[in-house]
């Protein structure tokens, strides 16, 4: 068993710059400071070598702690953090990854990601997306890459007028755009838009923040496959080609969704394809599900 999920925890891909990402990840949105250290360590430990945490988390000093004494070598660690969506200045942000390093207590992270165009409070709220803000947070994203203090830099929750921008007055196209990417909410078309620059999608909320759990047509799909609904789920993002970040502090559940070495047949896939949006329950307050601030 341990062989078939460290297969799936081992796989990595190129990103446009470069440097090899691990495609799957640990999410650690909601996981306390005080928690997580031990749930980096668990799943590490379980063969986890990419760990997604944001500014906005605060949780970044436990996951550094965890990271660093984990049982195994810093290199071998994918660290992705990301600058807090209202950080649209270069000083600011150019600050902020200094803080990030310290509180996390390591040399370098290895990808920094913008965490949003607009600032949280703006968000299903303004037209305005910060199309300088965005370009003075990345000069400074792309000058602590020149400076060895990140290896890479994405953004999230761009779209493709938000990546444009990007890509037509800066030097550097984005390495990743994490977006949500679940069986009910597939962002197709930005799906295709970034294989044409080679930019990798980063699936968050695989499990559609537990939205999917209970929903039949899901439900009845896993009981086909004989698998759990979060490994259908995680399954689904993974066929797409997409990197996944599920997220649990519970290390039964680190295993079981790492556990995803079966094939959705395409017919099945066109099925999930077509499923409807998801309800999200007392999550749809999150700006990242339609609500607002
Ligand atoms: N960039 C962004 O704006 C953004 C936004 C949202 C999320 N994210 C990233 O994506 C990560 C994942 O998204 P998410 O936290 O929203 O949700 P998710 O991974 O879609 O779902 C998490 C929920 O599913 C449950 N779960 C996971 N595995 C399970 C299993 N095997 N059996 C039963 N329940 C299971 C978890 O419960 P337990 O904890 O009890 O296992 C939790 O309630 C985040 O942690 C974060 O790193 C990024």
């Amino acid at each position: 068993m341990k062989g078939r999920i460290r297969m799936i925890l081992d796989e990595t891909i190129t990103l446009n710059s470069g440097v090899a990402i691990p495609k799957f990840a640990l999410g650690t949105w909601l996981v306390d400071d005080n928690k997580v250290t031990e749930a980096v360590r668990n799943a590490i430990k379980i063969g986890y070598r990419h760990i997604d945490t944001a500014q906005a988390y605060g949780n970044e000093r436990g996951v550094g702690e965890g990271v660093r004494t984990a049982d195994i070598d810093r290199d071998q660690i994918f660290v992705t953090s990301k600058i807090a969506a209202e950080h649209k200045d270069y000083d600011v942000t150019k600050k902020s990854i200094d803080e990030t390093l310290r509180k996390m207590g390591l040399n370098y992270i290895d990808m920094m990601i913008i965490h949003s165009p607009q600032p949280w409070k703006e968000v299903n709220q303004s037209d305005n997306r910060y199309l300088e803000g965005n370009l003075a947070a990345w000069r400074a994203m792309e000058d602590a890459v020149s400076e060895g203090k990140i290896r890479t830099i994405g953004v999230s929750n761009f779209n493709e007028s938000d990546l444009e921008n990007i890509i037509k007055n800066s030097e550097t196209v984005p390495a990743v755009d994490q977006v949500l990417a679940h069986i009910g909410h597939t962002p197709f078309n930005l799906l295709s838009f970034a294989r044409n620059y080679n930019i990798a999608i980063e699936a968050y909320s695989p499990v559609a923040h537990g939205a999917a759990l209970d929903n039949p047509v899901i439900t009845k799909m896993a009981q086909k496959y004989n698998v759990s609904v979060p490994q259908l789920c995680i399954r689904y993002d993974w066929q797409l080609g997409m990197i996944v970040l599920p997220k649990t502090a519970n290390p039964q559940h680190m295993k079981e969704n790492a556990e995803i070495d079966f094939e959705i047949s395409e017919e099945d896939m066109d099925e999930l394809r077509r499923v409807k949006p998801l309800d999200y329950g007392d999550a749809d307050v999150f700006p990242v599900y339609g609500g607002k601030m």
